[in-house]
């Protein structure tokens, strides 16, 4: 077993099932966050939020695992920014207890025949921009979770689609753990944190916040009295303007992804700068 070199030189590194077995099974409770690494402050605030759930007794265990199942072909699978040693050092140093690092080899033996389909929330939106992707979402989570035995798993709002997506998988198929969502992190001028933020260059990263910048504004139009179709038009025209192509703006219901008419509700937006896909999402 390695050690991390970081301030908290106990963090165990497992990369092999056998022995992250052998040492869940001694341990307590786990607090799992499941990542695909290139970690931000937004990973490291769900970190604290799993010592939060399980106590100084209880274990936060985070992943890293570029999961080639969630990535369609054409997509960055290759170039998803990896950098094992920095995102090590910020665990340790975030506190966390145990690091999963599962080759491809170990999550996905030769030979592995079955997958997860998750169908309602898991359809339109990111369902329909990429297909396939929640299937590998879902079989990666669903392993995670068997891997570990973890009572509870958090996850960020950001991908609030994916959050609905395994909280329903969860709930069907009676997994024996609690699905945490913590609220998203933003730069200062608002762009919500994520690890496909660094492929942004200079300009696009100054553009791109407008969008959370147009979906406040949506909002607070709405709450004003304005209509939500005049508001999203704006929105949409506005970030037409801005350089953005829009797959979609749209208030849905926050738990089904099912559009509604009008607020409460998510408003979740995709939206591409160059090549590069943003998505957002916020109470509205
Ligand atoms: O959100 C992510 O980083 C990934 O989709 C997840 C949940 C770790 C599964 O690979």
């Amino acid at each position: 077993m390695r050690r991390a070199s970081g301030p908290d030189a106990t963090m165990r590194i497992l990369r092999d099932l056998p022995t992250l077995r052998a040492e869940l099974a001694s341990l307590g409770p786990v607090a799992l966050v499941p990542t695909m690494g290139a970690l931000h402050a937004g990973h490291l605030s769900l970190i604290a939020a799993a010592r939060r759930e399980v106590g100084p007794g209880g274990v936060v265990a985070a992943s890293i695992f570029v999961n080639p199942l969630q990535f369609l072909p054409g997509e960055d699978f290759d170039r998803y920014p990896r950098q094992e040693e920095a995102d090590l050092a910020m665990l340790a140093e975030a506190g966390c207890d145990l690091a999963w690092l599962p080759s491809v080899e170990t999550m996905y033996p030769p030979g592995q025949a079955s997958t997860i389909i998750v169908e309602g929330p898991a359809q339109g939106w990111e369902g329909t921009a990429r297909p396939g992707h929640f299937r590998g979402v879902a079989t990666v989570c669903a392993k995670l979770f068997l891997q570990t035995g973890a009572s509870v798993a958090l996850f960020g709002e950001k991908d609030w689609q994916q959050l609905q997506v395994i909280r329903r998988m969860a709930r069907d198929l009676d997994m024996p753990l609690r699905i945490l969502g913590c609220p998203t992190l933003r730069e200062a001028d608002g762009l919500a944190m994520s690890s496909r933020n660094r492929y942004l260059d200079p300009e696009a990263r100054a553009r791109a916040a407008a969008l959370p910048g147009a979906m406040r504004a949506a909002i607070e139009a709405m709450a004003r009295g304005t209509s939500p179709a005049a508001a999203l038009a704006t929105a949409r025209a506005g970030l037409t303007a801005s350089g953005f192509t829009l797959d979609y703006l749209a208030l849905v219901e926050p738990e089904t992804l099912l559009e509604v008419p009008a607020p409460p509700g998510r408003l979740i937006a995709a939206a591409r700068l160059g090549s590069i896909r943003l998505l957002d999402n916020m109470a509205a």
